[in-house]
């Protein structure tokens, strides 16, 4: 059985939606941001802060890179994970691809609760949600499937990724 890899932009639920599927399928659950927070010590936002992104995006590869040789696991990524090709190929080869996605407007509220996303920690954070998911949208599309979860709790969202991995012969039996 392969992974099961959640992509897609800051705020569409892939934390919240992975545990409960990862829960559902009584599989183990990765979220690369908490896992790289862990392995160094340092919330996302100091990494952002003390190192920069690309050295943010050098160990989010390495991570990648790491958990992709897994198999059977629920993989949450960050919303960039998808801007390198080799973090996609990597993902790809042991996984299956579901990308959540949002309406802006969702995104704006749900990312505008807590302070943690360094990318949008600023006064025109509109704008650049709205160019930066202009700019990725045709790296999300490459998923096998793709739900919309503006206006569905991850509960739900689980539930519709149980159904197409069952419909695709990812998973048999009552799970
Ligand atoms: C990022 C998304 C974040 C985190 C980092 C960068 C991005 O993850 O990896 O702040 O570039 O979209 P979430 O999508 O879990 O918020």
């Amino acid at each position: 059985m392969k992974n099961i890899v959640l992509i897609g932009f800051m705020g569409t639920g892939k934390t919240s939606t992975g545990r409960l599927l990862a829960g559902r399928l009584g599989r183990p659950f990765i979220d690369t941001d908490r896992m790289m927070e862990h392995e160094s010590g340092l919330a996302v936002s100091e990494m952002f802060a003390r190192h920069g992104e690309a050295y943010f995006r050098a160990r989010e590869k390495d991570l990648i890179a790491r958990v992709s040789r897994r198999r059977k696991t629920v993989i949450a990524t960050g919303g960039g994970a998808v801007l390198d090709p080799e973090n996609m190929e990597r993902l790809r080869a042991g996984g299956v691809i579901i990308c959540l996605t949002a309406s802006t407007q969702t995104i704006l509220e749900r990312t505008g609760r807590r302070n943690t996303r360094p990318l949008l920690a600023r006064p025109d954070r509109e704008e650049v949600v709205a160019r930066m998911m202009a700019e990725r949208a045709p790296l999300y599309a490459q998923a096998d499937f793709v739900l919309d979860t503006s206006n569905i709790p991850p509960r739900v969202a689980a539930e519709k990724i149980i159904a197409f991995l069952r419909q695709g012969g990812h998973i048999h039996g009552r799970s």
